[in-house]
């Protein structure tokens, strides 16, 4: 496709390490109460194909946050768009998330969460820029780094596109510049 600059991670080699990682987390939490918690939407297409690959019984619940604006990032103003609809105290949560970039959204959504006294609460996310720790927000289940780029595919937008691409790849900047 014309807008691509390059392919990172091919839909073979997302898929074999979502399968990776589903399999440590049903080793993690099979003696646990595990609810899944999709951040929307970017985070729809690997939800569901990590989900497949846990074989246990988990609670699907989803909550959407907008961060305003990409490119005013440093704000770090995020507030809450569809909540979750049912309590998670008691529960053992992960969050599943498309990207970490600042870690502004994680800690905000940990901060919002963390008030509900879920038992547990963990962070799985697809992929995470260099700059993920600058919020100090630990990613327990990663997929794979990836470089300071902007990155589109699996679920990631530019402006609401491609989203449905079944690979990762960089965008190429004359395309958000
Ligand atoms: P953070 O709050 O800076 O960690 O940003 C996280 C959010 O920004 C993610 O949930 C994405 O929606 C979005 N984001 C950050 N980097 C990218 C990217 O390279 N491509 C698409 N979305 C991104
Ligand atoms: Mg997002």
């Amino acid at each position: 496709m014309r807008d691509i600059e390059r392919v990172l991670f091919t839909q073979e080699q997302v898929e074999t390490r979502i399968a990776e990682l589903g399999e440590q987390i049903t080793e993690d939490y099979r003696t646990k109460d595990l609810v899944l918690v999709g951040i929307l939407n970017g985070a729809v297409m690997f939800f569901s194909e990590l989900a497949k690959n846990i074989k246990l019984n988990a609670g699907f619940e989803f909550m959407a946050v907008s961060s305003y604006g990409y490119s005013s990032k440093s704000s770090g103003v995020v507030r809450t768009l569809k909540d979750l609809d049912r309590p998670i105290k008691g529960k053992d949560v992960i969050i599943i998330e498309d990207i970490v970039d600042t870690g502004l959204t994680l800690q905000y959504l940990m901060e919002t969460l963390k008030v509900r006294e879920p038992s547990t609460m963990r962070i799985c996310s697809l992929l995470q820029k260099p700059d993920a720790n600058l919020a100090g927000i630990k990613v327990d289940y990663l997929g794979f780094e990836v470089p300071d780029d902007y990155v589109i595919g699996y679920g990631l937008d530019y402006a609401q596109r491609y989203r449905n691409m079944p690979f990762v790849a960089v965008l190429k900047p004359e395309v958000y510049l």
